[in-house]
């Protein structure tokens, strides 16, 4: 048997299909919105990665240094035989886990993207001989079935991309990964925290505009996927604190009145000038909010470390 195995657990056609549901409702809603997983396109991938890049985006860099100083103790913790890696992407940051965890069987890293997926597994599999890895091509919001492996099972799921789901869908989501673990498996989490309103404002709104090309690049996907017609200079990039929600929000404010064609949708949808379009959602953190979210799945906060700075933290919890 191979050492790198790939499954398609999504048709396909399914992220064709999943747009058009999501563009045809989030437009014709009132305020308007997009669901944020429309930024990654290859383009945005990359704008993605620039962002990490930015003096002002510290999450990436603050986790980076917790999952290097805590590695050996999660793998200590855990004794994780099987790693699933929750919207894994390249993988880049939970090499140090994976490299701490001597006695680990195999590694599942779940993505939408095949590329990434491939591309990580297949370089893994080569440095780690002896390592199973089996990717999965899925959407991890939508319920998940495992490969048969052996436990203990540690799922993953970094860079605070859970701030990016609404309080309801969070619940529905760790429900899900608590369906996925046996009593005594962990949780892996990474969460940003709440902080200054000004540094949390300038991470999603950089002095190199780097942000806004990701914010607007939604418009891209959509202009090129359902044949729209979007123009992205006729939108200003809007990020804004929430202190009643935690969160930051994301919008793409229309400059102009203006209409917009969407043909695979047969939609035309009307902006007015100044009409504000939420694209995401990045919701912060304390340390009692995530305890009370993971107990309410069914996960006992047993570990949580932040980086020296306390601007982010990765909690471990273990299944009841
Ligand atoms: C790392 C995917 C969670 O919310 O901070 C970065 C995405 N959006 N800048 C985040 C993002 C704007 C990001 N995630």
């Amino acid at each position: 048997m191979s050492p790198f195995l790939l499954t398609r657990t999504l048709p396909e056609d399914a992220t064709d299909a999943a747009l058009r549901v999501d563009v045809l409702k989030g437009l014709t809603s009132s305020p308007k919105t997009l669901p944020p997983k429309w930024f990654y396109d290859a383009r945005g991938s990359e704008l993605f990665e620039q962002i990490t890049e930015l003096p002002e985006y510290y999450p990436t860099r603050a986790e980076r240094e917790i999952l290097v100083g805590r590695a050996s103790e999660i793998a200590a913790v855990t004794g994780a035989r099987t790693l699933v890696e929750l919207g894994s992407g390249s993988s880049e940051k939970t090499r140090y886990v994976i490299d701490a965890l001597t006695g680990l069987h195999t590694y599942v890293p779940v993505d939408v993207s095949e590329s990434a997926l491939t591309q990580a597994g297949q370089a893994l599999v080569e440095e780690r001989p002896g390592l199973d890895v089996h990717a999965l091509i899925a959407d991890f919001t939508g319920g998940l079935t495992l490969p048969d492996t052996p436990g203990p099972r540690l799922v993953a799921f970094l860079g605070g991309t859970i701030g990016n789901l609404l309080p309801a869908e969070r619940a529905a989501f760790l429900a899900t990964v608590r369906a996925l673990l046996a009593p005594g498996d962990a949780l892996l989490l990474g969460t940003d925290l709440v902080k200054d309103e000004k540094v949390l404002v300038q991470a999603y709104d950089d002095a190199a505009g780097v942000t806004a090309a990701f914010n607007k690049n939604v418009l891209a996907v959509i202009n090129r996927e359902l044949g729209a017609d979007f123009d992205p200079g006729d939108f200003d990039h809007v990020a804004r604190w929430d202190p009643r929600t935690e969160w930051i929000e994301m919008r793409l404010r229309s400059r102009v009145a203006q209409t917009v064609k969407v043909p695979a949708l047969d939609l035309v949808v009307e902006f007015a000038a100044g009409e504000e379009m939420r694209t995401e959602v990045s919701a912060k953190f304390r340390r009692d909010g995530v305890r009370a979210e993971l107990s309410t799945a069914g996960l006992e906060l047993a570990h949580w470390w932040t980086d020296s700075e306390e601007r982010f933290a990765l909690s471990l919890s273990v299944a009841r």
